[in-house]
């Protein structure tokens, strides 16, 4: 396992390039079942998470390979009851398979995709969609049975705006009878552009990006080229890395409309964004040090995928924030990192207090999920002394190469391979000192 070693403190420049969306590219491949002919995405991140997704298909009888930059997959045969069960227990976004398999041909068995380290994760808005159509579920034994002797369109409100619940819907409705409209929809930008690439494959969806999606069964869908969204949660965490480095660096390939409220966040904190003629993001961090309080909310409002990564920032402003998580029911494992750092957070249930400190100090830091690994690295950028971020794995799911990237703004940073035992002792080192920590916080409360 690796492990990433920062030396902070040093200002970035020059320019990074966005990568693809991961959060779009995992649905949009899913979608790609729902056609017999050739589909070619252009843009898909070569993200571990993607990896998981080919095999994923692979199992499911499906080509899929990358040819250059061109992600090519053809499922003209599916073979199989669903996708295999050690790949959905390793990556939850395997389920975004079963919308676009009861599409295709009416049924699939697939493992429950269960919780992960942030929350409980459940489907249960997923199984009400399918139902809503027509279809059966049944548990058994982990396993989840959907089947439809015909998929029709009917009215579905969801009484959360899941972004995963949205995407399985609209994928199964695509090849329903008859209209779906689905109420209270998540909006998010991947929603958009799953909705754009079912579209160019021929379906017939309005309304994606709003709360209210319309979509009209087709017989078949096609094969089409696609250019996935630029990632725009891999981009607010590059504008971190400026304002917390109090840098000046440019983006390439970001939509900064998709990052409405991370933007105006970081305005207030003091930060300066201008897009550039050429279409870059010009990120200036060098005054970004007021306080904030954030609230995370279904998009359009500050997305929980920020979160731990506005909060690295947080822990160096001049005041207290604060920083309430509305999402999901864990996501404050980054929490206790930061304070082994010199932070000074206090949680008390959905909320995080911040009071600013003067200095972040280098320390062995353990990434628990995707999300809190990139706030620890954003951490080790600007703490004094020597970061290690252990167990990498989680941060690689979701940023493409993000050391190299940050390397060439300028960042001292390396990844180190590990050998087993010497990880498991750096584990049980940070495990050791989170004990120390409990005792010494137990002993002495704030
Ligand atoms: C997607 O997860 C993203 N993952 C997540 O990104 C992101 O944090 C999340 O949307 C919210 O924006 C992908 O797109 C692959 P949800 P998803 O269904 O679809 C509850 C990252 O870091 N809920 O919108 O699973 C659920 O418990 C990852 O890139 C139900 O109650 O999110 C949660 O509290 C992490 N029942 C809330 O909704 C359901 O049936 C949001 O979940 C489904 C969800």
């Amino acid at each position: 396992m690796d492990k990433f070693v920062i030396l902070g403190g040093k200002k970035l420049q020059g320019r990074v390039k966005i990568s693809g969306a991961k959060n779009v590219s995992l649905p949009i491949m899913a979608a790609c079942l729902l056609t017999r002919e050739e589909v070619c995405l252009k843009d898909v991140p070569p993200l571990s998470d993607v990896h998981n997704m080919m095999k994923v298909l692979e199992r499911l009888g499906t080509r899929v390979y990358f040819d250059n930059n061109n992600l090519k997959i053809k499922a003209d045969v599916i073979r199989g009851e669903g996708p295999p069960v050690d790949l959905v227990s390793k990556m939850r976004a395997s389920f975004l398979t079963a919308g676009a398999l009861l599409g295709r041909r009416g049924r699939v068995k697939i493992s429950l995709p269960g919780g992960c380290s942030i929350g409980r994760r459940p489907i249960d808005l997923h199984l009400k969609g399918f139902r809503a159509l027509g279809a059966t579920t049944e548990e058994a034994c982990g396993y989840i049975c959907i089947r439809a002797k015909a998929l029709r369109g009917d009215r579905i409100y969801l009484d959360f705006p899941s972004v995963g619940a949205t995407e399985n819907l609209m994928m199964a409705a695509s090849r329903a009878l008859g209209t779906t409209v689905i109420e209270n929809a998540a909006e998010e930008p991947e929603i958009v552009d799953l909705a754009n690439f079912l579209n160019a494959m021929g379906a017939k969806i309005s309304g994606a990006g709003t709360k209210v999606i319309r979509i009209e069964g087709v017989e078949e869908l096609g094969s089409a080229v696609h250019t996935v969204i630029p990632d725009r949660i891999e981009a607010g965490t590059f504008m971190v890395a400026a304002a917390i480095t109090r840098s000046r660096i440019i983006l390439d390939n970001v939509i900064l409309d998709h990052l409405k409220a991370v933007a105006a966040k970081l305005k207030e904190a003091g930060a300066e964004l201008v897009e550039q003629n050429d279409g870059s993001i010009l990120v200036s961090g060098e005054n970004c040090s007021r306080p904030l309080d954030i609230k995370t909310l279904p998009y359009p409002g500050f997305p929980t995928d920020m979160q731990a990564q506005l909060m690295a920032l947080l822990t160096l402003a001049r005041g207290r924030s604060v920083v309430t998580e509305n999402i999901f029911e864990n996501r404050f494992m980054h929490v206790a990192e930061l304070n082994r750092m010199g932070a000074d957070i206090r949680v008390e249930g959905s909320s995080a207090f911040l009071t600013g400190v003067k200095k972040l100090q280098g320390f062995p830091v353990r990434s628990t999920d995707l999300r809190a690994g990139a706030a620890l690295v954003l951490a080790g950028l600007a703490a004094r002394g020597c970061t290690e971020v252990l167990e990498v794995k989680h941060i690689d799911r979701g940023y493409y190469h993000i050391d190299e990237k940050l390397r060439q703004l300028g960042a001292d940073i390396q990844r180190v391979k590990m050998e087993e035992e010497e990880d498991t002792a750096a584990g049980e080192a940070v495990e050791h000192s989170e004990t120390l920590n409990l005792i010494e916080n137990t002993a002495a409360p704030r």
